[in-house]
């Protein structure tokens, strides 16, 4: 799971699991502690781009509570306000 700093207090996120431990919830998991760490470096929103096709990654953003704002044919755009996610620790 890696941030990449973009606007201020903006950072994309982006996420791979080792294939062996695919499919057993560690993503999302993974996706709602990051929320947690995100807001204690101080992020207010994290956002992820997401292929349109690749139906893991975007169940795995939306059961950690990330929302779809925008989506072409090509990818989906998914973000997590942080304002109110308790700081991690
Ligand atoms: C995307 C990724 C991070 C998800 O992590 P994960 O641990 O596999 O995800 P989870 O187990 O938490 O949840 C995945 C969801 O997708 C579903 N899913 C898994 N494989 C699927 C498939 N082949 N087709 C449809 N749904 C699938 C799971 O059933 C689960 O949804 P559910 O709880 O509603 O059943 C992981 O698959 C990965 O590392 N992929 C390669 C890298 C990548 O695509 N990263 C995202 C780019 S930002």
């Amino acid at each position: 799971m890696r941030f990449d700093a973009k606007g201020e207090g903006e950072a994309e996120i982006s996420i791979v699991i080792a294939s062996g431990f695919r499919g057993m919830g560690v993503g999302a998991a993974v996706l709602k502690q990051a929320q947690k760490l995100a807001a204690t470096l101080g992020y207010k929103r994290l956002f992820a781009r997401v292929k349109v096709e690749n139906i893991p990654s975007r169940r795995a953003f939306e059961k950690a509570g990330f929302q779809l704002i925008d989506q072409d044919h090509v990818a989906c755009l998914y973000e997590a306000e942080l304002t109110g996610v308790c700081p991690a620790g």
